[in-house]
């Protein structure tokens, strides 16, 4: 075993084994670990999703780049809606729609949904839209969203969704980068009661996207938006007239690895990476996943997934796994605290919602605004939980398990990316005992490790790089149009391995503790010590919401350990708090973590899909002017944020 690339200090010894009455209905059972890897995805393959032609060769792998269920012919949208239809369950609400403002809501059962997809894909076939012709989509959280993705998937157009709060700049980048000929808008979406422009925004995008020709205008808000008698066209104009029977526009069938959707990320500073996701390894991979992770009951469920459909947990878990596995789901329009901070719990009492899966960013926050909102309802449906986007505060999971679960439910820590597609890390509920703050274990016929510098694996208890061993089906096939840099990210860094970027290590029983980007690790007179350990020691103090911690540069440390921490209920800091913090965390972890100084603010910086940016925070802690903020939620925050470090008191 090779030494450890990162020290670990953190000792979590919170156990939760699975209760017996959730274990005997569980759809995991212990035995899909022995399964081997080649059977378990070659059986779910068989058995999960409908083929127009069988495959024949499982895999075929010529490193980085996959082949999965090589010959087969299969559609998604028809996996999604058509067989549900055939097989007598059209009257199946697949989504309760809940739009932002209140009362405004619709269920949307799966024959509904396949009649709204045949009418626009029928209008997309009018407009000249085939097999391979590429689509953008930028719209809100509403119902025309996945009637939109499934319309493309119906008819062999791969798309691209472009999360509804990025700028006509982000748009205009991913439109040019895919070569888009059409793009799907809307006039304005809701977000927290405000008006978001989509349409002004894709105006502006356009003006510098000449590949675009039709421009499709969904009517949320009815506003009077400008449309250009040329290329603009409304929702309606698109679907008048158009039947939607299936019969009028079949399934196109699609090779396996065709190509589904694109996904960009954002690097944060070069241009962002198009993710490459096909259709049957990744239809078969988040449907699987879906299934035994989510403990899916499709007739007595009512899922919830409170992310975005932008990013690639409402591609994967929101979209095409629920509706592969023929689930109820709810669909969500606005944010958690419009018209108040109950307004989930609102959700979840309204619908009997029993699987929720949402990030850690939103458990801090309902954290923050204190339990008293979730007591004001029933949350007893609930019955299982899930974490997804960044490593949860054992603290945060706690509260999320005994606040929101009844202290009676599991929760799932899901670890995966928008490049694997589908979640790989993570506990199967009825089999696995869980530990706060650890993803558990890899998914069965995952095969992940944690190495060192020279990629030997880190024995028990140490810290090293993340990566996986081998392939799975919904692995990205690529970066779009860019092959060198997908080598180069993923690839090059560990020869043979797949190189994640993410911290991790692995306990004495084989369980995943997840230490954040490697990027974000600090480096404090040697030790290496990763940012989530110092921020779950601060978590755990009562008093604390929300931290995050960045190295600053030091003359004799090499780097000083900097927190930035939010109080519970909306406090300010002080003095005291500030001492009884750093003695917190000395006490928690070792004196060696202890943060040199801690500046108190209400927020932290975050990406818009809520990921804390430590990045600008070392900005910040060492008074350097701020790098690149295009991909803030609130750029406001990080201006607070400085002003609020240089009042500070002269530290130690
Ligand atoms: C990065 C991927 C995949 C869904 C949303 C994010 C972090 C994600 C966990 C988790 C610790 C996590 C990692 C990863 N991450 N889930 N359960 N525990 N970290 O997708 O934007 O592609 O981000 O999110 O750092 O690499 P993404």
């Amino acid at each position: 075993m090779g030494d450890r690339a990162i020290d670990t200090l953190l000792l979590e010894e919170r156990r939760y084994p699975p209760p017996a009455d959730f274990a005997a209905q569980a759809n995991a059972k212990a035995d899909l670990y022995d399964v081997p890897f080649e059977e378990f995805w070659e059986r779910e393959g068989r058995s999960r999703v409908t083929w127009f032609e069988p495959f024949h060769t499982l895999l075929e792998w010529e490193l980085p780049y996959a082949r999965w269920y090589v010959g087969g012919k299969i559609n998604v949208a028809y996996n999604c809606l058509d067989r549900h239809v055939e097989a007598g369950l059209g009257d199946r609400v697949a989504y309760h729609y809940e739009a932002e403002p209140v009362g405004e809501r619709a269920d949307i059962t799966y024959g509904q949904l396949l009649s709204e997809v045949v009418k626009a894909a029928n209008g997309l076939k009018a407009l000249g839209v085939g097999k391979g012709t590429p689509v953008g989509i930028y719209m809100g959280m509403g119902p025309g969203l996945p009637v939109a993705m499934l319309a493309c998937a119906r008819i062999g157009a791969p798309f691209t969704v472009v999360f509804g709060g990025f700028s006509a700049e982000a748009l205009a980048d991913r439109l040019n980068d895919m070569r888009c000929e059409i793009l799907l808008t809307q006039d304005e979406a809701y977000r927290r009661g405000q008006i978001v422009p989509l349409k002004r925004n894709a105006d502006e995008a356009l003006a510098s996207c000449p590949t675009v020709r039709k421009v499709v205008v969904g009517q949320r808000t009815r506003a009077d938006v400008p449309m250009d008698p040329e290329r603009d066209l409304t929702w309606g104009q698109m679907i008048a007239g158009q039947p939607s029977d299936p019969a009028s526009c079949p399934c196109e069938p699609m090779d396996s690895e065709d190509l589904l959707y694109l996904l960009y990320t954002s690097g944060t500073t070069a241009k962002p990476k198009g993710i490459a996701h096909t259709t049957a390894g990744y239809l078969v991979g988040v449907a699987t996943t879906h299934h035994y992770i989510f403990d899916l009951k499709p007739e007595t469920d009512v899922y919830w997934c409170a992310a975005d459909i932008g990013w690639v947990t409402g591609h994967s878990y929101i979209v095409f796994g629920p509706l592969c596995n023929g689930a109820t789901s709810v669909l969500y329009e606005g944010t958690p605290d419009f018209p108040d901070k109950d307004r989930w719990w609102d959700i979840v009492e309204r619908y009997k919602v029993t699987i929720l899966y949402t990030a850690p960013t939103a458990i801090r926050a309902h954290m923050k605004w204190g339990p008293e909102y979730a007591q004001r309802h029933d949350l007893s449906s609930l019955r299982l939980l899930g974490s997804v986007g960044e490593p949860i505060n054992p603290e945060a999971w706690v509260w999320y398990r005994e606040h929101i679960g009844s202290d009676r439910t599991p929760i799932v820590d899901t670890w995966w990316q928008t490049e694997t597609g589908m979640i790989l890390i993570t506990p199967l509920p009825g089999v696995t005992t869980l530990k706060p703050g650890s993803a558990t274990k890899p998914f069965p016929g995952v095969e992940a490790a944690v190495v060192n510098d020279r990629g030997e694996e880190v024995g028990p208890g140490g810290g090293g790089y993340l990566v996986l061993k081998r392939p799975w089906p919904a692995m990205t096939r690529g970066i779009f149009g860019d092959d060198a840099r997908f080598r180069a990210t993923y690839w090059e860094r560990f020869p043979g391995m797949y190189f994640a970027g993410d911290g991790a290590r692995i306990d004495e029983d084989g369980d995943f503790w997840l230490l954040g980007r490697v990027d974000d690790v600090m480096n404090v007179s040697g030790h290496r010590i990763s940012t989530i350990e110092v921020e779950s020691a601060l978590v755990d103090h009562p008093a604390v919401a929300e931290a995050a911690v960045c190295g600053r540069a030091d003359p004799v440390t090499g780097q000083a350990i900097v927190a930035f921490v939010t109080l519970k209920g909306g406090e300010e800091g002080s003095v005291e708090m500030l001492e009884t913090l750093r003695e917190h965390v000395a006490r928690k972890i070792g004196p060696i973590a202890k943060p040199a100084n801690i500046v108190f603010t209400p927020e932290l910086p975050k990406t818009r899909s809520g990921k804390i940016m430590r990045r600008l925070l070392r900005d910040v802690a060492e008074e350097r002017p701020l790098g690149d903020t295009t991909t803030l939620a609130d750029p406001a925050v990080v201006a607070e944020i400085a002003e609020r470090a240089a009042a500070q008191p002269a530290e130690e």
